[in-house]
């Protein structure tokens, strides 16, 4: 979603931010522009399209500034188009500002400014926050920001410059994230540190309500009283090598080919094999809570619902413990009832999802305890649980999530058993796991081996424009994960659907147009499944089945089969999403779409 970057220093401001803004590209964004002082004036760029667009305006324009603020811009109140692009300004263009998040309140502010005669320009929430902090200026940028920061509703990040102040760049957030990124006699701000990972891992992170006022000669940080905060610098671990393509076409098929190493990443130490037992210490999680546990709730949106949903079977089979599985903006407003004994798992990928984040805050403020399963460190996420558990996948660059959500499964998986072996799994049983566990790279680089066979299929199927995605048990969050991959990879329309379901009502869609994707990951099940492909044949709908070896009765039945490589129920799930990744990716590229960077979406979804 929008990204900032800004700069302060002594290189030269502009080809920075345009790099920095790069490094956010991923994220998804359809507008982007820059703003900083010079000479006395507020300059500004910005245009509709990508900055690979906007450097080339720029190239033409020789600007000069001392610091620069920068934006990519996802639309959420307004057209695309350059007017609602950021920076955004006063009336006089005294000042720019670049924002993140939604000013809830921006309607009766704005009427209040225009009824003391301050004209907008754009449609946009985020202009009332320049014209309101023109409209209080007097002279002091932080007794500027202290008068108009409590007055804004919802959620925000922001940077900007003002002209009287050359050389600085002032920040604020609340519930939206902002780091800085700290250089020899330099500054980086950006929404995301791998925007300056290129040039420093040293980062202090805004917290809520804080007001940061950067020049190159220091920093100073404040709170919402106007006092100095004395902030920690922390030290980033992951490289800037993480963050290339390498020979891949696409980051997203680099992600799907990392999946064997990522796994083995989260693998290490993990095992004490002849115990049976999972080790987690160094988690940091006291074995007092995972004692008391008798329920768990898991609270995640999107992919990482998807993840949270196989680990809720894993926690009721594995653990047995009464699992709760809930969409975070769905959640947040039931008014949730937090019983003691609890454990909150709040599962996020970025760390930044305002969904997640609010449905966090809630229950915070109900004295849950919360473990947050995430990727990325000093996520906003991550300093708001008591604990995280890091799923260790790497950065994650392509919009569409692979490697995090087999990293996130695999956590769980690692979770449930911890949990089991404390509560009723016998040491034979850990033992068994931890065996079957430890095949899963393996498994994973068998699917990838066969990748071209996925192509073939790919190829086949890729001309439908209706698919259903089936599966039982584990199967099931499965099935729904790979449709939501062909969704947003190729745009084809996918459901999917627990396969006991279809009769209760979809099958009324199965013809020979709408073929069904049936995945038989699920031995317990397999005999149900098989029932159910015969009543899609006798509908003459198309089958693609995914499904283990030796299953053969699989194939006098359905179209085509994909065949995976053996594994237990329980860890079915790793090898068939990554052979359905697979399936996404090659129906995407045979259909000519932004793989890396489908239409309309976000990596990180920071509003709500
Ligand atoms: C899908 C995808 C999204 C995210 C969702 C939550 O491929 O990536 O559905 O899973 O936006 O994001 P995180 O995990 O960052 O909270």
């Amino acid at each position: 979603m929008c990204g900032i970057f800004g700069y302060v220093g002594n290189k030269k401001a502009i080809p920075i931010v345009l790099e920095g803004l790069k490094t956010l590209e991923y994220r998804g964004y359809d507008s982007a522009g820059v703003a900083g002082i010079s000479q006395g004036k507020t300059l500004f760029y910005k245009d509709k399209g990508k900055i690979g667009h906007l450097a080339k305006l720029l190239e033409k324009k020789r600007l000069e500034v001392e610091a620069a603020i920068a934006h990519t811009r996802w639309a959420t109140h307004g057209k695309v188009n350059s007017l609602n692009a950021h920076p955004h300004f006063d009336a006089h263009e005294t000042l720019a500002i670049v924002h993140n998040g939604i000013i809830e309140n921006f309607q009766k502010l704005k009427s209040d400014l225009v009824a003391q005669g301050i004209a907008f320009v754009s449609e946009t929430d985020s202009e009332v926050i320049a014209q309101l902090f023109a409209f209080h200026f007097q002279g002091n940028l932080k007794q500027t920001l202290l008068k108009i920061l409590p007055l804004l509703e919802g959620s925000f990040a922001i940077a900007g410059v003002h002209r009287n102040f050359p050389k600085d760049i002032f920040v604020a957030c609340k519930n939206s994230p902002l780091a800085i990124g700290v250089g020899e006699s330099e500054y980086f701000v950006s929404s995301d540190v791998n925007g300056f990972l290129k040039y420093t891992n040293k980062v202090i992170f805004l917290e809520n309500h804080e007001i940061g006022l950067i020049q190159p000669s220091g920093l100073k940080i404040y709170n919402e009283k106007g006092e100095i905060v004395a902030k920690q610098t922390e030290s980033i671990t992951s490289k800037i090598e993480e963050i290339s393509k390498l020979h891949y076409p696409h980051f997203t098929l680099k992600e799907i080919y990392d999946q064997p190493e990522s796994i083995n990443r989260l693998f290490k130490n993990r095992f004490e094999e002849e115990f049976g037992a999972i080790c987690l210490k160094d988690m940091g999680i006291d074995e007092e809570t995972f004692m008391e546990t008798s329920r768990i709730l898991i609270l995640a949106c999107g992919t990482s619902w998807h993840a949270g949903s196989v680990g809720a079977y894993l926690f009721e089979s594995l653990s047995r413990i009464p699992t709760q599985v809930e969409i975070s903006s769905e959640f947040r407003y039931k008014n949730p009832i937090v019983m003691k004994d609890t454990l909150v798992i709040a599962i996020s990928q970025s760390g930044e999802t305002a969904d997640t984040l609010a449905a966090v805050h809630e229950l915070k403020a109900k004295g849950a305890k919360v473990i947050a399963v995430c990727n990325r460190e000093g996520s906003e996420l991550s300093r708001l649980s008591d604990h995280t558990l890091f799923i260790q996948a790497g950065p994650e660059i392509g919009v569409c999530s692979t490697k995090a959500f087999t990293n996130q499964v695999v956590l769980l998986s690692l979770l449930a058993l911890h949990l089991g072996r404390m509560h009723h799994l016998s040491k034979e049983e850990g033992i068994h796991f931890i065996r079957e566990i430890k095949k899963l790279p393996g498994l994973v680089s068998e699917v990838l081996s066969c990748a071209d066979e996925i192509h073939v299929l790919a190829k086949k199927y890729n001309h439908f424009t209706h698919f259903f995605f089936i599966g039982r048990s584990y199967m099931y969050p499965t099935s729904l994960e790979a449709a939501l991959k062909l969704k947003e990879m190729s745009y084809i329309h996918a459901q999917a659907y627990p396969a006991g379901e279809l009769k209760h009502g979809p099958i009324a869609l199965i013809d020979s147009n709408c073929p069904t994707v049936a995945l038989f990951g699920n031995k317990h099940t397999f005999s149900k499944l098989l029932s159910n492909m015969m009543e899609i044949k006798a509908r003459e709908g198309p089958i693609l089945a995914f499904a283990p070896r030796g299953f053969d009765e699989v194939s006098s039945i359905v179209d085509d089969v994909f065949w995976l490589p053996d594994t237990c129920d329980e860890f079915a799930s790793i090898p068939t999403s990554v052979a359905l990744q697979l399936f996404s990716y090659y129906m995407a590229l045979e259909r000519g779409c932004d793989i890396d960077q489908p239409r309309n979406l976000a990596k990180s979804v920071t509003v709500e």
